[in-house]
């Protein structure tokens, strides 16, 4: 009889980071952090990712605070936090020395579980993180960034899977950050990792594409140990599957879990109030599913400010052009997965290439990723993309680990932050490494959080109605009216 399956709870972290734009508030929180670490989960979810940008350019919160805050009201439950790797939660690498420092204050605020991935899957740029974690006396969590192409098989996942646990890796985790696991994928990954790991294996996806429901019982049929689930209406559409529907979906299988349901009705129900309050960050773009991401594997948060871009760039009749160039770029750059930031580096190429002809220009970013400075790409770069890059550079792509080439930065900005009258912590030092001014404006007490009111989200048919006349035959009289006053 094998054991039942567990859940990650995300709803305080990728919940809202995918569903209202990172804007939940500690305020928000802390009314049922309590209920939530009574429910048994295998971990909270609640830090990293988006959230500390979120604290500091949105919210005037310090993300320490939260975390502590968090973690005083839910002492049992281990917590969870996403980190870059050597990017920690910003888009280009920092000196090991900041990220040790920042993986140490993150354990001494009280986080446990330090989930790690690379955006090209450059195993080089998760070992700094991992070992200090390991150090530090956390759990580090190893995750393979999932994505389709013709060099990433089922046997390079495992590769890495094995590559990371060598490292230290406690746990995997398959992390589909765009939703395009399918179930039988789902369930020969799993089945092959399982067999040549011997930590624990989570599934991380999103429903972007109406997918993931169904490749998470998948994957729990294969053994997986771990799901993360979120709690609707931060669920679900470009989120993780709901709680409530996964112990549902598994029930009768053998390995389904037992959370309390009515806890989490009540739960569900105190969110919804919340989802209300954040009414101006959310969308009915997000709480859909569309399986079209399958065909150009965008991640599902990108597409709608790409297509803003597009028709900023008087591009709006060229979306076909430009979406198949991206898999052409993709192709040409070691087809690296498309997660931040690679999959805005790929989508601006495509866009240059199409307006301009191709690697007319070609972007500082492209350049960085052909001259390796994000790290190994999973191919090879095309080589004549190489040559162009070489010739307008001047330079050769490195071969060894970009952070190699970073000096250790935690002395200056401690005194860049005392010269400033700032707390020259280990905390403040390496929030200020990634955000300077946000962090600044926390610390010193100047900065306000976004007040941002709903606007109001008028129907295409709504608008139709008031416009549009008809001819109508009311009583027996055929009569002209907008649809409206028909009504
Ligand atoms: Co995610």
């Amino acid at each position: 009889m094998s054991k039942p399956v567990v859940f990650n709870q995300t709803v305080l972290r990728d919940g809202h980071q995918s569903l209202a734009a990172t804007r939940m508030k500690t305020s928000q929180m802390l009314p049922v952090v309590e209920k939530l670490d009574g429910m048994g989960f295998n971990a909270l979810e609640t830090w990293g990712g988006a959230i500390i940008d979120s604290c500091l350019r949105y919210l005037a919160e310090n993300p320490f605070d939260r975390l502590r805050a968090l973690k005083k009201l839910s002492p049992k439950t281990p917590h969870q936090m996403l980190l870059r790797g050597q990017n920690i939660v910003q888009y280009q690498a920092f000196p090991d020395d900041v990220v040790r420092a920042f993986v140490k204050c993150s354990i001494d605020a009280g986080m446990n579980n330090l989930r790690i991935f690379d955006a090209l899957n450059d195993i080089r740029n998760v070992k700094t993180a991992i070992e200090a974690t390991k150090e530090f006396g956390g759990h580090p969590q190893g995750a393979l960034s999932y994505t389709i192409s013709p060099v990433h098989t089922i046997e390079s996942f495992v590769k890495m899977a094995v590559e990371m646990e060598e490292m230290g890796a406690e746990s995997i985790t398959i992390k589909d950050m765009a939703g395009l696991l399918l179930p039988r994928v789902a369930f020969d990954l799993v089945k092959a990792i399982k067999a040549k790991v011997k930590v624990p294996v989570t599934v991380h996806s999103h429903n972007t594409a109406g997918l993931a429901n169904t490749a998470y019982y998948a994957a729990v049929e294969a053994g997986a140990d771990i799901i993360d689930c979120s709690i609707a209406p931060f669920a679900n559409g470009t989120g993780q599957p709901d709680t409530l529907l996964m112990e549902e979906m598994l029930t009768g299988t053998g390995r389904a879990p037992k959370y309390n349901r009515e806890t989490l009705f009540e739960l569900q129900k105190y969110f919804e109030g919340v989802y209300q309050e954040l009414s101006a960050y959310t969308s009915p773009d997000n709480e859909r599913t569309d399986v079209g991401i399958l065909r150009y594997q965008v991640p599902g948060g990108m597409m709608s400010n790409f297509l803003n871009q597009l028709k900023e760039q008087g591009m709006g009749d060229k979306v076909p052009e430009v979406m198949n160039e991206m898999t052409y770029v993709r192709e040409c750059l070691g087809w690296i997965p498309l997660v931040t930031p690679t999959s805005q580096i790929v989508g601006t190429q495509a866009m240059m290439n199409v307006k301009m002809g191709r690697w007319k220009m070609i972007a500082q970013n492209t350049k960085d990723i052909v001259l390796g400075k994000y790290g190994k790409t999973p191919g090879p770069i095309d080589a004549d993309v190489m040559k162009l890059v070489c010739d307008q550079t001047g330079q050769k792509p490195i071969e060894g680990r970009g952070a190699d080439l970073l000096a250790p930065r935690m002395d200056d900005l401690k005194k860049e932050l005392a010269a400033k009258g700032l707390p020259a912590t280990d905390e403040a030092a390496v929030l200020y490494a990634m955000f300077p001014q946000q962090t600044e404006a926390v610390f010193n007490g100047t900065a306000k959080p976004e007040v941002k009111t709903a606007a109001p989200k008028v129907s295409t048919s709504t608008e139709i109605a008031k416009t549009r006349r008809v001819a109508l035959t009311v009583d027996g009289v055929r009569k002209d009216v907008t649809v409206e006053e028909y009504k």
